[in-house]
Order: structure tokens, then C-alpha cells, then sequence
């Protein structure tokens, strides 16, 4: 199957089960897993069939529904104490992007809320979890529309770098970050996309690459260590990355080696914006210190498909994201508008348009 223009949408309910995009076999491959189950759907999360922030939190909200589906009883405490282990197993996937957290707590909400039958909060279940799919959607249009906003004025046609995938296949649909490229794209505003390749699992070089195509987004692979080369000869004018979770004084963890970007983008007095929903923020945390950090296996960076980099006798740290402290950070740009990191404050938020 080839996806229609512009139409990428990681997870769709479908046949009674969930329809995901196979993300670790594209480019090559564009295919989908069916999931029925809400341990398949935590597998699916944890071996990054899916992935990005938004995405697994709607595939967690799906997940949650599949569980329910599957408790067989008529006693409400019975059948909360069961949901609540599935919550339990689909929490246990991911550390790092709150989303997932933030989709099993308001899935959970809603099934304490509803006072019926078992049947009416399994139906309640369903109908959340297709709230979470349909408004991320909405969220990062309106993200990709501020984002075009807060861009530089000039040039006209702007050249941008990104980090990792946050598109439409790790969100809803649309994207974040490359949704703020796709709204200045269509608005006639991007000469082009510089992508990062983002070691070790090549979200970049994959999916980035892979969305742009399938869109006519003119877009320049470089591998990670290229970024503050090409930032000191010119060719970028901006850099919008996506995030996982931001703490609240706006330190924001994303894919390992965001970090480094910020700090040449800092170098080169080159603007560099998050581009997130609000969900993806934490106010629980005060600063980015207290973020979870998720440890990959080492295979990720010692092996390229059948081939072993290294020799015998090496260790490995393999960290999946780092924490880019609120400083270097132009502006935070969410579905209310942007907003500069040390103003993100809930009630400051709350009255962006
Ligand atoms: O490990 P991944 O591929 O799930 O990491 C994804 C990222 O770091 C994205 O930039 C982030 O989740 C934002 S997605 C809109």
C-alpha cells in the first residue's frame, strides 16, 4: 500500500483493532501491524513499531480500550482493579514522553467517571481514545500554524534543520515539529528541509526523509555531527525539533543529540523553537534534572543490521534522549500559540491564543 499525499496516519482504528504503520521497517517498507491486544500494543510501543511523543500516547489510549475489552466481569471494582494493570503494563514501555502517561491517566479518568454499566465504560474507553486520536490531530495543525508565525521573516524561503522524526508518524497525523515545516511549506515559505540522520535508530534518515517525500518537501539528509557545519556556512535559518516531555521552566527533553544542535544553534545565533502540544508538558517537574531518562539496548549503536561495529571488550551508554536547558531555547511553540520557555507557567498557558 503507498500512504495517499499528506495523509500519514500512524494509528487507526480499524476493523475493531488497531491499525499501526510498521515504523521500523520504512523506508523500505510501508506496512501495518494489527493489534487486538493490549500486550501487543505495549510490545508494539516498547520495540518502536510505534513511536514519537503523541503517537504512543494515542496507541497507550487504544491500548487501555483493548484491555478493557478483554476484563470479563460485571463488578465495577473488579473490573477497575483489571484496567488498572493494564494501565500498569502500557506505563511500564516508555520512560521519557509524558504523552503516554498523560493518555492512561485521562483514559483511567474516564472510565472513574463513568457510573454505569461495565459495558457503558468500555464504551466510554473507546469513545476517550478517540477523542486523544482526534484532537492530537487538530493540535498539531494549529501547532504547525503558530509555528509559521514565530519563523524568522526573512529570508522569504527559509531553510530549516530538524532532529529525529516529529511528523506525522510519531503524532496523530500532521506532526509537530515537521508539521510547522509543513504549514511553512505549503504557505511557500520553506526552500528546504535539512534533516539530521539522529543516531542510532535513524528516525531522520527514515522517516524524516520518507514524510517529506511523500509531500515534495525538498529535503537534505545530514548525518549529526554535519549540523553545526552547515549552521556556520549558512544554510540554516531556523531549527525546530519536537519534544518528549518539558519540565516546567521550560528545560525540554527530546531525541539524544538535540542537545548538541541547540548549543551550536545558540553558537550561530540561530533561533531555535520546540514545537509540542501542551500535553507533552510537565508541570510536575520543576526542571529538567527530574526528567527519566530511557537506556536503550546496546545493539542500537554497536550493530548495523547484520554488521558489528565494534570489537570485543567494549562497554556501551546508550541514553535515548537528552535535556536541552530552557536557554537555549527560542520559544516553545503549542497548539495555543508560542510561548517563551521561562513563561511556561499553567496559568500563563491557559491564556495563550
Ligand atoms: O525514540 P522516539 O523515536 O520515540 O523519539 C522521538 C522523538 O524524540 C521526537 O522528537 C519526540 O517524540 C517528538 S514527536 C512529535
Amino acid at each position: 500500500m503507498t500512504p495517499s499525499l499528506n495523509q500519514v496516519y500512524p494509528v487507526i482504528w480499524h476493523n475493531n483493532s488497531v491499525s499501526l504503520i510498521d515504523q521500523t521497517r520504512l523506508p523500505n517498507e510501508y506496512t501495518f501491524v494489527e493489534i487486538h491486544r493490549s500486550e501487543d500494543m505495549a510490545r508494539a510501543i516498547k520495540t518502536m513499531i510505534v513511536r514519537g511523543a503523541p503517537a504512543i500516547g494515542v496507541a497507550a489510549a487504544y491500548g487501555m480500550y483493548l484491555g478493557a475489552r478483554e476484563i470479563q466481569t460485571s463488578d465495577r471494582h473488579e473490573f477497575l482493579q483489571h484496567l488498572d494493570k493494564v494501565a500498569q503494563l502500557l506505563r511500564s514501555t516508555r520512560p521519557t514522553a509524558v504523552n503516554l502517561f498523560w493518555a492512561i491517566s485521562r483514559m483511567m479518568k474516564a472510565a472513574y467517571e463513568t457510573l454505569g454499566t461495565i459495558e457503558e465504560i468500555k464504551q466510554t474507553l473507546f469513545q476517550t481514545a478517540q477523542a486523544i486520536n482526534a484532537e492530537d490531530l487538530q493540535t498539531c495543525q494549529a501547532i504547525g500554524d503558530h509555528g509559521l508565525a514565530v519563523l524568522p521573516s526573512t529570508p522569504e524561503k527559509l531553510r530549516l534543520l530538524t532532529h529525529c522524526n516529529a511528523g506525522a508518524l510519531a503524532t496523530a497525523g500532521y506532526g509537530t515539529a515537521l508539521g510547522v515545516v509543513r504549514s511553512a511549506w505549503r504557505q511557500g515559505r520553506l526552500e528546504r528541509l535539512f534533516a539530521d540522520e539522529t543516531r542510532p535508530r535513524l528516525q531522520g534518515a527514515k522517516l524524516t526523509t520518507w514524510e517529506c517525500v511523500q509531500e515534495g518537501i525538498p529535503v537534505t539528509l545530514i548525518t549529526d555531527n554535519m549540523a553545526a557545519h552547515c549552521m556556520k556556512q549558512g544554510l540554516i535559518h531556523a531549527v525546530v525539533v519536537g519534544a518528549d516531555r518539558i519540565a516546567a521552566n521550560g528545560d525540554t527533553a527530546n531525541k539524544i543529540g538535540t542537545y548538541s544542535v541547540a548549543i551550536a544553534a545558540k553558537a550561530h545565533n540561530i533561533p531555535f523553537f520546540v514545537a509540542a502540544p501542551l500535553s507533552t508538558v510537565d508541570f510536575e517537574l520543576s526542571d529538567g534534572s527530574q526528567i527519566p531518562i530511557e537506556e536503550r539496548e546496546p545493539t542500537e549503536i554497536y550493530q548495523v543490521g547484520d554488521t558489528i561495529l565494534t570489537p570485543a571488550g567494549v562497554d556501551f551508554y546508550n541514553p535515548a534522549f537528552d535535556v536541552t536547558p530552557a536557554e537555549l531555547i527560542t520559544a516553545i511553540i503549542t497548539e495555543n500559540g508560542a510561548i517563551a520557555p521561562d513563561k511556561l507557567a499553567k496559568s500563563q498557558v491557559k491564556q495563550l491564543v
